[in-house]
């Protein structure tokens, strides 16, 4: 296993990871991941197996301070260029995926952990990690809760897939020391 940067030309593989990992209407479209790698490749991780394609990705944002924390950065297809700053304070977990058969076996933990060590060699300035995840989502929850992430706030109805209820988004943050 190992990790390196997204380039754009990963953008078929990481769309195929992204549709097995969300609803409709929770997916993101292509254009929001292009973005994301031109803008921020160094936070744009991916998981490859010596002999597959990638099998997860993680991509993510720096941003200035809580001054940001508004439902409309948070939201699903926000404009990274928008949000995003080299000398942000907050790393902004934007999307994490792993494919099906790769889950359970630690390795959205190693994505995450990866991304934050990397982070702060790069960005000693970070000081906090944030992250916005569906109340539906129990793997993910389970991921943040035991890498040190705690609940910071409630948004109802944040997430809505097609043809289902609208899940409540549970907005999660973990300070780096
Ligand atoms: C979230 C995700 C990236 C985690 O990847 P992963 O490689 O499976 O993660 P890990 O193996 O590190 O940990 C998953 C943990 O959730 C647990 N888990 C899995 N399904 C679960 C369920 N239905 N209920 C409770 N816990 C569950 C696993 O047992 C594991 O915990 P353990 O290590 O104590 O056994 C992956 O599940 C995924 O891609 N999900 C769909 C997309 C998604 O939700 N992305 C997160 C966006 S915020």
């Amino acid at each position: 296993m190992h990790f390196r940067q997204a380039t754009t030309g990963d953008l078929d593989k990481i769309l195929t990871i992204e549709n097995q990992s969300f609803k409709n209407g929770i997916k993101e479209p292509p254009q929001v991941f292009l973005e994301r790698i031109e803008v921020f490749s160094e936070g744009f991780l991916l998981l490859e197996t010596d002999e597959s394609d990638p099998i997860g990705y993680i991509c993510s944002e720096l941003w200035s301070s809580e001054k940001d924390l508004q439902v409309e950065n948070l939201s699903l297809g926000h404009s990274i260029k928008k949000v995003h700053s080299c000398q942000g304070q907050e790393l902004y977990v934007s999307s994490m995926g792993v494919l099906p058969e790769y889950r359970g076996r630690g390795y959205g933990g190693l994505l995450l952990h990866q991304l934050i060590a990397k982070t702060k060699r790069n960005y000693s300035q970070v000081n906090s990690v944030l992250l916005i995840v569906s109340e539906k989502w129990p793997a993910a929850k389970k991921t943040y809760l035991k890498l040190g992430f705690e609940q910071i706030d409630l948004i109802p109805a944040f997430f809505q897939p097609v043809d289902f209820k609208s899940e409540q988004g549970i907005v999660m943050r973990k300070k780096l020391t």
